[in-house]
């Protein structure tokens, strides 16, 4: 034996040297399994045990919201009523009216039809429908309320067909309305309220979740960060009763929670807490003689999930995926076969029936029992709210939704040890551009929790973003930029894996896991007006100066715009908005963008003009369509439509706040 040490004699002198506590980890090496060992040296190698990062699991939380019990004061408004067939919207309606309000009642139909005065139809999947709908009452609603997703459905029995039916009543006709509401004429628009019932698990026991009403909810989320002035709030009846009166009592308080659940006639909010991790009920169970499925077990997460299955110790995988393994996959099988691993690639589309049946048939004939499912299968097609349809929605939906319902209906009689659904932040926190993949995600969580009430085995992890492989590495310098201005930090796999092997075991069926800097995502909130979710994170983050903030804060950027004339609010709003872009575009301080250069052409993009937009209201309340942030104009011409905006805005408050003046003077001299 010839190598760097020399020969078996030299080797045994230099071990001599050797303190005894290395001596014993060296023959504690000797004993272990040489493949074993083999995948694990291999392993460090690829880093995947190298774990350096330290990252954060979450999980949603729901407290007890405070009543008030003082009747609310109302004032007299129009609502919007998309009315379901159980009779809620039409009390609700009875009650606003014997308040003295007007109630526009909405159902579900196959034609636009105007059945009474106040009474229509409209076509869930038409957006024109909804257009019309508005057009021909254009009147300030104060409330728009979503109740098409209330209703009664037999889960069990469900078929892709009734699953994607009721996609189109309870998401399709939320984006037509906003699409209606955001492209009306309005000056003023309504608070958008999405009801569901059973759609999320409250308390600490998993509750049987309606999970056809839960991707609403990843999309309501969305919907939050890219319209904040429809306010839109997410609220879910339990089975208690008084649905009427509860919702009233919550249309009537003029609270910023905005996302409610009912239960035992109380009022819970939402909060995002940390998650804090049991000792695992039931470690991860992975045997040489079982089999384990991975869908999108092509993609750049799934070839790592083989590689970590094969280290937890499995020899069967079955690897789905529709289009045939790249290069690179190849060679990552080709190692793992190597090391006497089968592996089975199936062209399958999991989101069809019987292509599911076929890949899990093909399974039984050939391999040993099925024990694990990782359903990893996910496409983007990403885009703003305004500019997607809902043939969009589908393409995004049906991987996740269609795939993870044909892989529950098939396998829910074997007896697996884990049915893992790689879902996405997205679905907890929304995020403006992703609402459609927000929505399949929503559906895998709420799957979950229905598998864990009928005993399955299920795990729904809200992942943030991988690093190094899969869809999020491979978006483009603009995307990653606006990550990284958010705080958020790729997870690298190695850490991912080992919270994903923490997280099997766990009694919670979903965990959220991301690494963000709080200080820096709550940022992107004007202060104090972060949405209700995060209330616990803020209470627990240092707030962090940095971005445009650092530099100047809004407070002083809008004294600054008081004192001003004319020409010099439009130097101070030119400089704001290049220090703005030029930070979503990731540009060096040092160097701001061109303010003549077209924004088109600097690069920004339909969705971070909307955050542009968001931003500038948010920061210094001058409030403009979004569509003045696109197109040709550039920052110069912007700074100039802000401004106009700014002084037309501070002239008509003068009158008001002189009257006001005028009116504590009276006071005073009264009082005195
Ligand atoms: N990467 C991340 O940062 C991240 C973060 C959060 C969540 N996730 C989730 O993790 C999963 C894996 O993501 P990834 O980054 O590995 O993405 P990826 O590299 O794009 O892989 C996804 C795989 O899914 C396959 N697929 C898509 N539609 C399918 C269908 N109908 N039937 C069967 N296979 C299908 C794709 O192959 P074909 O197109 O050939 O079918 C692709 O290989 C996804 O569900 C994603 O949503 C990823």
């Amino acid at each position: 034996m010839n190598n760097s040490y020399g020969d078996l004699a030299n080797l045994f002198e230099r071990l001599a040297q050797l303190s005894p506590e290395k001596l014993q980890l060296l023959e504690l090496l000797i004993k272990q399994d040489r493949a074993k060992l083999e995948n694990s040296l291999e392993a460090q190698f690829n880093g995947l045990n190298s774990v350096s990062q330290q990252i954060q699991s979450y999980k949603l939380n729901w407290c007890p919201l405070s009543v008030s019990d003082r009747e609310p004061n109302w004032s007299e408004g129009s609502w919007l009523i998309l009315a379901d067939n159980q009779g809620i919207g039409k009390g609700l309606a009875e009650k606003l009216k014997s308040k003295g309000d007007r109630c526009v009642l909405v159902f579900p139909g196959s034609t636009y039809e105007r059945l009474s005065e106040n009474t229509f139809t409209v076509d869930p999947a038409q957006p024109q429908h909804f257009q019309r709908l508005l057009s021909e009452n254009s009147v300030a609603y104060r409330g728009a309320i979503h109740l098409w997703n209330l209703g009664e459905t037999a889960l069990g029995d469900m078929s892709l067909e009734t699953l994607s039916q009721s996609q189109i009543k309870g998401c399709a006709s939320v984006l037509h309305l906003v699409q209606a509401l955001v492209g009306s004429s309005s000056s003023q628009l309504p608070r958008l309220w999405l009801v569901t019932r059973g759609a999320v698990s409250v308390g600490e026991k998993a509750e049987p979740v309606q999970f056809p009403s839960a991707p609403v909810w990843g999309l309501g989320r969305t919907i939050a960060l890219e319209h904040p002035e429809l306010q839109c709030t997410c609220l879910d009846l339990g089975a208690d009763g008084q649905e009427i009166e509860f919702l009233w009592q919550q249309l009537s308080l003029s609270s910023r929670e905005s996302q409610i659940a009912q239960r035992h006639g109380k009022a819970y909010g939402a909060r995002l807490g940390l998650y804090d991790a049991e000792k695992p009920q039931n470690k991860l169970s992975v045997a040489e003689n079982s089999s384990y499925l991975i869908t999108g077990g092509l993609g750049g997460l799934g070839i790592k999930l083989a590689q970590w299955l094969v280290q937890q110790g499995a020899r069967n995988l079955v690897l789905v995926g529709r289009s045939s393994a790249s290069t690179s996959a190849q060679s990552a099988i080709a190692q793992l076969e190597a090391k006497g691993v089968k592996v089975i690639v199936l062209q399958a589309d999991i989101s069809n029936l019987d292509q599911t049946n076929t890949v899990l048939d093909q399974i039984k004939a050939s391999l040993p029992p099925l024990r694990g499912i990782i359903h990893a299968a996910g496409v983007l097609d990403d885009g703003i709210l305004t500019q997607l349809d809902w043939k969009r929605f589908e393409r995004v939906m049906s991987v996740k939704m269609g795939g993870a319902w044909n892989l529950h209906k098939l396998t829910q009689g074997l007896p697996l040890d884990f049915f893992v659904c790689f879902s996405s932040i997205t679905s907890v926190l929304g995020n403006a551009g992703q609402g459609n993949y927000a929505a399949a995600n929503a559906f895998l969580d709420g799957l979950a929790y229905y598998r864990r009430s009928l005993g399955l085995p299920s795990l729904t992890v809200n992942w943030g973003p991988w690093g190094e492989v899969g869809m999020a590495a491979s978006m483009g310098n603009r995307e990653q930029t606006r990550l990284s201005s958010l705080g958020i930090r790729p997870i690298v796999p190695a850490a991912g894996m080992s919270i994903l092997a923490d997280s099997i075991g766990q009694s919670s069926p979903e965990i959220a896991v991301i690494d963000v800097n709080w200080a820096k995502f709550l940022q992107q909130f004007p202060s104090g007006l972060h949405p209700t979710l995060l209330s616990n994170l803020v209470a627990q983050t240092p707030s962090e100066s940095q971005g445009s903030n650092a530099i100047q804060s809004p407070e002083a950027i809008k004294q600054q715009l008081q004192e001003a004339n004319l020409e010099q609010r439009q130097q101070i709003l030119a400089r704001y908005l290049q220090n703005l872009v030029g930070q979503y575009l990731g540009y060096d301080p040092s160097r701001p963008p061109d303010p003549y250069q077209s924004l088109n052409e600097l690069g920004l993009d339909s969705l971070t003009s909307i955050q542009l937009r968001n931003k500038v209201k948010a920061e210094l309340q001058i409030d403009l369509p979004v569509a003045k942030f696109m197109g040709e104009t550039n920052i110069d011409l912007l700074a100039k439509t802000l401004q106009e905006q700014f002084t037309l805005g501070s002239l008509l408050a003068a009158p008001a706040s002189a009257e006001l003046n005028a009116e504590e003077e009276e006071m005073e001299e009264i009082t005195i």
